[in-house]
């Protein structure tokens, strides 16, 4: 884990970071897509440093910075402050939990700029996660950040422990946190929200815990999702 961002396709970038909550090492990964302009968007903004904000301006100049659900918002601010003209998205329900951040626009109420090279995919079903998926069109890039997991020997021993805890694994493999089907209000419009995601036919998966994979994603979400979502996972 070099902890700067590695090129996953042409203009796509992800870097994984390693933190601390409440004491306990973790990790999480942000992704860098790079639009026609040279503007990024950020996506998960992850743990912010000088060497980091040095190979970030390597790439280009962050244009948005999105917190992809109600959970992934902990950098947010230190990105906007050091990026100042940079707009910053929220999913529905984030500006309340953080009342401290000035968000931009809203996720999912307007059409975003960044459409003809990020597809926005929010997942409805679960508005106490809110969480939106995106599809770099041209390498079939899906991003996910806590629905679907990837943890195996490369995290940090506490995420691993948690992941095992939780039921999502520390093999690997795609999975996905037993838990979060408390969240599940509407299994209808998730399973819909979710078949089209894999509707898009994504070739690459990259996930906030864990792993990037490269093979076989459409079959590791429909099995790791199964738990959250059986008419998704029962799909064909
Ligand atoms: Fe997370």
């Amino acid at each position: 884990m070099s902890g700067l961002p590695e090129p996953l396709a042409d203009g796509l970038w992800t870097v994984e970071r390693r933190f601390r909550t409440m004491g306990l090492p973790v990790s999480s990964r942000g992704t860098l897509v790079r639009l026609p302009d040279g503007g990024l968007v950020v996506i998960n903004p992850p743990r912010l440093d000088r060497p980091l904000r040095e190979a970030v301006d390597w790439l280009g100049w962050p244009a948005h910075i999105v917190c992809p659900n109600r959970f992934h918002h902990l950098f947010a601010g230190d990105w906007k402050k050091a990026w100042p003209s940079a707009r910053l998205w929220a999913p529905a329900g984030l500006e309340d939990k953080r009342r401290d951040l000035i968000f931009d626009a809203r996720l999912g109420r307007q059409p975003p700029p960044w459409d003809p090279v990020l597809a926005t995919l929010p997942i409805a079903g679960m508005p106490r996660l809110s969480e939106v998926w995106f599809l770099h069109r041209a390498s079939g890039t899906l991003i996910v950040t806590d629905l679907a997991a990837r943890v195996g020997a490369r995290q940090p021993w506490f995420l691993r422990a948690w992941s095992r805890l939780n039921g999502a694994g520390a093999s690997g493999r795609v999975g996905s946190a037993a838990w979060l089907r408390l969240l599940v209000a509407d299994a209808d419009a998730l399973a819909a929200s979710l078949n089209a995601a894999v509707g898009q036919c994504p070739q690459q998966l990259v996930v906030a815990h864990g792993d990037p994979m490269a093979d076989g994603v459409v079959p590791a979400l429909r099995r790791a999702l199964s738990r959250l979502s059986p008419a998704f996972g029962h799909a064909t």
